[in-house]
């Protein structure tokens, strides 16, 4: 028998002095007896609650499935609010404040007398960035995602998230749905609480939790608005008591194994690149190293095995019904893919949970023998273009343009971008390649979710649908498309990005894992020295910070002075 390591919260409740009085008397006055705070692990519930983020509106009955389990297991839950990254309300990106997001959540952590924390996650950013406070913290700690939307439904036909919405706009500025069609198409797309129901940013991030092993087996896929949602968050408040006394901190889950199976999970979901910088980010504040390169090497030969949009045809919903992500996580296991003995939250093995596993419909999970989509890592591009790397989907891009060598036509920024496509008189056509410049982390800021740029009009209207386009940008999880994001250094560090002139040639080469700029290095050379880097996007406040801190996508994009973790040890006493 080992001794139970002394709680935490202790240090704040079990004191008989003026401190102890201090700490429990402001608390007792919601009605909180004196047993309450006599050797109960205190759970935080985290929560990232707010209207401002509608992914994540369903919150409060979230958290208080999650009080009940805390409350069934004899702890003592209280609840606290953490910044609400809210993707599609935040300009100009909410990927500018997941850092922030993450401070807030470390300091909450840490300062408050706490044993364990339940992370309340939805929207895209809110899952990084609770998970990267948390690993700074490194608390026994367990993930609840909020939860995919049910299925978008229009006049009978399904919606996804995002995917849809371009097709629309198109065809309302084409003329050919009313404004009316229009609106009423938004309400169909989002008809229920929780997040995209594509395979996006937000159900990736809610696999790759799983994947990690840190949240209860299940907690990927079921919508928002399912009962068994309410029931996972119970048990999850159940367990995260029983972690706090096995100790059962999150730096013992989050291990070089947890993060290897997360890339394979990726793979095998065909999951948005984002999760890249943000499996990268999170890795490096818990101190597991990994990089770029593991992301190549252990993506190779795995398939894509659901068909879910963006790049198929189901929704998170019918994911659920054929069996979520256990089934993806037992075919990979089969194939001996994943550490099947990498720890999870439930204090059992990532291949315990899912020797159960069954699928369901095999339309939706595909076997491994019959993949939706073979070999669908995202791949690793370098050379002179991205001497740090960029990345790229292959299951997103077009066969025929993964070997292609073309004229570039470039971009400056964004506003430059939107004007030029919509511009007849561009000179562009099918074969040439995109770029776009000061989209990255310093440059935009915040790294936005721009890289997937729109098809100059001219094209579009020859039948074009796909084009090969270069950025230091990212791409919204819901979005395809030959599409080289991520180009590290980016442009407004002075990447060689900032130096590609319209009409450079630049060859593209997904299996070589290349991306060739055809300027030789001594006119390079002299393109840097003529070169003016563009101003900075703030002089003062969060936004100077992050700028001046950043680092590069191949690093996460978190920033500098946040990488690593100092635990949670008890601070002095505030008065
Ligand atoms: Fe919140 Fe897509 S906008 S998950
Ligand atoms: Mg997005």
């Amino acid at each position: 028998m080992t001794t139970k390591k002394p709680l935490r919260s202790q240090e704040w409740f079990g004191r008989q002095d003026k401190m102890g009085f201090y700490y429990r008397s402001f608390l007792k006055n919601r009605g909180f007896p004196q047993d309450q705070f006599e050797g109960r692990p205190v759970i935080g519930i985290c929560n990232t609650w707010s209207e401002l983020n509608p992914c994540n509106s369903h919150f409060r009955t979230i958290a208080e499935h999650v009080r009940y389990g805390i409350l069934d297991a004899g702890g003592f839950p209280l609840e606290f609010p953490v910044s609400s990254l809210g993707e599609v309300t935040m300009r100009p990106t909410a990927m500018l404040y997941r850092n922030l997001a993450s401070m807030d959540v470390e300091e909450a952590v840490r300062a408050h007398p706490l044993d364990g924390v339940v992370l309340l996650m939805g929207c895209d950013k809110t899952t990084p960035a609770l998970l990267m406070g948390a690993a700074s913290a490194d608390l026994p700690t367990i993930g609840v995602s909020g939860g995919p939307q049910l299925r978008g439904v229009y006049r009978g036909k399904i919606i996804g998230s995002g995917t849809n919405i371009i097709s629309m706009s198109e065809q309302l500025r084409a003329g050919e749905i009313t404004l009316e069609e229009f609106h009423e198409a938004e309400a169909g797309m989002n008809r229920s609480s929780g997040h995209c129901m594509t395979m996006g940013t937000a159900s990736t991030m809610a696999s790759m939790v799983e994947a990690l092993g840190v949240s209860l087996p299940g907690n990927a896929a079921i919508p928002a608005v399912d009962a068994r949602r309410n029931e996972l968050a119970r048990f999850s408040g159940r367990r995260i008591v029983e972690m706090v006394n096995e100790d059962l901190t999150l730096s013992k889950i989050l291990t070089i194994e947890a993060f290897e199976n997360a890339i394979r999970t990726l793979a095998a979901i065909g999951g948005s690149t984002n999760a890249v910088v943000h499996l990268l980010a999170i890795a490096g504040r818990i101190g597991v190293d990994l990089s770029l390169d593991d992301f190549d090497r252990l993506g190779k030969g795995v398939h894509c095995l659901v068909n879910l949009m963006p790049s198929g045809q189901f929704l998170m919903e019918d994911f659920y019904y054929a069996g979520g992500l256990p089934v993806v996580l037992k075919s990979l296991i089969e194939q001996g893919l994943l550490h099947e003995g990498a720890l999870t939250a439930n204090g059992r093995s990532i291949g315990e949970n899912v020797t159960k596993a069954e699928n369901w419909n095999a339309e939706v999970i595909t076997p491994f023998a019959e993949p939706f989509k073979p070999d669908a890592g995202i791949a690793i591009l370098r050379g002179n273009l991205a001497p740090n790397g960029a990345v790229i989907k292959p299951s997103a891009a077009s066969p025929e343009l993964m070997n292609h060598t073309g004229r570039a036509v470039v971009f400056e920024n964004v506003e430059e971008m939107h004007a030029a496509v919509d511009d007849d008189d561009l000179d562009i056509d099918a074969s040439c390649i995109m770029v776009l410049k000061n989209c990255g982390p310093k440059g935009y800021p915040g790294m936005a979710e721009v890289g997937n740029m729109p098809l100059p009009h001219k094209l579009l209207q020859q039948g074009v649908r796909d084009m090969i386009r270069i950025s230091d940008a990212r791409m919204s999880g819901t979005a395809y498309g030959t599409v080289v994001l991520h180009v590290a250094p980016e442009a407004a560090a002075g990447g060689p990005l900032a130096l590609v002139r319209n009409g450079d040639r630049i060859t593209l080469d997904v299996a070589a894992g290349s991306l060739h700029l055809h300027v030789s290095a001594e006119d390079l050379a002299q393109r840097r020295a003529a070169w003016v880097p563009p101003a900075p996007a703030a002089d003062r406040g969060y936004t100077k910070i992050y700028i001046d801190h950043v680092l590069q996508a191949d690093k996460g994009a978190d920033l500098d002075f946040l990488v690593g973790r100092s635990g949670a040890a008890v601070p002095r006493d505030n008065h």
